[in-house]
């Protein structure tokens, strides 16, 4: 059984901090959100790690948006409704793409130096868009560009403060609102922050994976500490792999951005067949489902643990200009990406399941708002378009941001320390968290990865069961225990919603159920838990409408998987 809150306390005799905005997470979302609260109110930013951890610093291809004079609006729409699997909320996809572009001068006028060609802002191809609309940064290093800009003009804000290697343990509730939270401080001291609003921008959740783009500090935390509060979750059955992952011995697992096949570069296997032309007429430029799982049969038809990417044929001086990171993480194993052929598979890379939002990042629990990676806006559908993230994270972040303000300045102008206790029983022996967290990871990888099935996703939540029912009840005191006992409510959310939905969408490929079915499936998945009763439910909500015509469907009953 989930637990409330990870740690005792007894806010009586706590130390306390007070702000009007608490925002949670450092990456994109998170600092412009900060950004948007009035200057007359004081901002909490809480990061656990350096703010340059996250996500978004890592970011290689860029963000996405419609900045060619001949692209259109409607081109980039119809772009990522076709890639988020008919799952996508045409009303929200309309309002951030058209929002875009205003957003993306912001960031220029901050100071974010995208890279130019003859002049005018250049722009890269990525997987599922029609045409060029991808901006970059110091080649392959757009997010590291976009996150210096923000964070210096984050910090010469005079109302935000900023504590970084500070972890968030759990959201405080009292009478059904959102009232902070439970923080340990970089001194390992818990606080309990009181704040009037709180948003939520904790970013991804990639660790939940053994293979994985993601930095270590995605434990998908904020989906965890919002699922104890009671907030909704939904589509947590949508994991993106993205498809080319470094695969070398004793390399970390880094990206080789997807823009690599945007200028040229073909997917080849262990024969040097060119094999994506044989699954899709779009080739190595299909959307990175598709590529993702093409891979997955390539290495199953040739036994051959990774494909490969080959640039031999593009002119090394474009590759060296545009790819000067991922030349540099090569070279470290003795590989010229100009001539020679890099090794890859996919990863996990991007949680586009999440906290429910509505348009102003807006959760299911009053006084918390959310966004970025950490939401469910319903941009992404079923699968994300490459380099929508940014994008999402700087429309939402600012919503939430401006909403939130809104909020703090119509609710009461004084704020106290409420009444709540919690008590959580230590229990005795210590036990290797590192040996748990990697035989998660693991499983998760073997049996709820770009592939699933029933039996495989079944021994998954059973072994998950069998875990949490020692690892939950802990009172840890570091961070490593509280990110596992994340790690396990996230993984837990993503197997039963993955067996649920017994069809295959966008990102969530079933190999017993491999046909998209919309007459029964065109709907989301949300997972909550009660907290007054505290027992988990699992349930159907929220019909997704084409624009058109609304559908709405009759709801599911998931009372046999509910239970952890
Ligand atoms: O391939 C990439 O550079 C990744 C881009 C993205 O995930 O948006």
């Amino acid at each position: 059984m989930t637990p409330r809150y990870l740690l005792p306390f007894d806010s009586r005799r706590a130390s306390h901090r007070f702000t009007d905005v608490l925002v949670i997470g450092g990456g994109l979302a998170g600092l412009r959100a900060a950004n948007a609260v009035e200057s007359n109110q004081s901002v909490l930013v809480v990061t656990k790690d350096r703010l340059r951890e996250s996500n978004s610093n890592y970011a290689q291809g860029g963000i996405a948006g419609v900045i060619a004079p001949e692209d259109r609006f409607e081109d980039h729409v119809r772009d990522t409704l076709v890639a988020g699997g008919n799952l996508c909320d045409p009303d929200t996809v309309d309002m951030v793409i058209r929002e875009g572009p205003r957003r993306i001068e912001e960031l220029i006028e901050w100071g974010t130096e995208f890279d130019q060609f003859n002049g005018s802002l250049a722009l890269g191809r990525e997987g599922g868009h029609s045409r060029e609309r991808i901006l970059h940064a110091r080649g392959d290093a757009t997010g590291q560009e976009i996150m210096r800009a923000v964070i210096k003009r984050t910090r010469e804000l005079p109302n935000v403060e900023i504590w970084d290697n500070a972890f968030t343990v759990d959201l405080l509730t009292y009478e059904g609102r959102c009232r902070g939270a439970v923080i340990v401080d970089a001194n390992n001291r818990p606080q309990l922050v009181w704040a009037k609003e709180t948003i939520l921008c904790t970013g991804g959740a990639g660790q939940v994976y053994r293979e994985s783009t993601n930095p270590p500090v995605a434990t998908g935390d904020g989906l965890a500490i919002a699922y104890r509060a009671g907030v909704e979750l939904r589509d947590m059955e949508f994991f993106q792999f993205h498809p080319t992952v470094l695969y070398i011995a004793g390399s970390s697992r880094s990206l080789i951005t997807e823009a690599l096949r945007g200028e040229g570069a073909y997917l080849i296997d262990a024969t040097g067949n060119r094999f994506m032309p044989e699954y899709d007429s779009r080739a190595e430029l299909a959307p990175r489902d598709i590529v993702s799982q093409s891979i997955i049969r390539q290495m199953a038809v040739t036994k051959h643990p990774c494909v490969y990417l080959d640039l031999s044929h593009i002119d090394p001086a474009i590759v060296m200009r545009r790819f000067p990171g991922i030349a540099d993480v090569c070279d470290k194993f003795g590989l010229d990406i100009t001539s020679d052929r890099i090794p890859v598979r996919p990863g996990a890379h991007y949680m586009v399941g999440g906290v429910t939002v509505d348009r102003q990042g807006r959760t299911s629990l009053p006084g918390l708002w959310a966004a970025g990676e950490a939401t469910s806006s319903g941009l992404h559908g079923a699968n994300r378009l490459a380099s929508n993230s940014l994008l999402e994270g700087l429309v939402y972040g600012a919503h939430a941001g401006e909403a939130a303000t809104r909020a703090a300045a119509e609710g009461a102008s004084k704020m106290e320390a409420l009444p709540i206790q919690q008590s959580v029983h230590p229990s005795g022996e210590s036990f290797d968290i590192a040996d748990v967290r990697v035989s998660l990871k693991s499983l998760m990888g073997r049996l709820a990865g770009v592939e699933r099935n029933a039996p495989e996703l079944r021994e998954a939540a059973d072994s998950i069961r069998s875990f949490a029912a020692y690892v939950m009840p802990r009172q840890f005191n570091q961070v490593e225990g509280w990110e596992l006992q994340n790690l396990l409510v996230v993984a837990s959310c993503i197997v039963r919603a993955a067996l649920a939905r017994t069809e295959s969408r966008g990102v969530h490929f079933r190999s017993d159920y491999p046909k998209c079915d919309d007459e029964n499936w065109r709907r989301h998945l949300t997972l909550q838990i009660d907290v007054d009763g505290g027992h988990p439910k699992i349930g159907e909500r929220l019909p997704v409408t084409d624009g058109v015509s609304n559908s709405t469907s009759e709801s599911i009953s998931m009372s046999g998987d509910a239970k952890r």
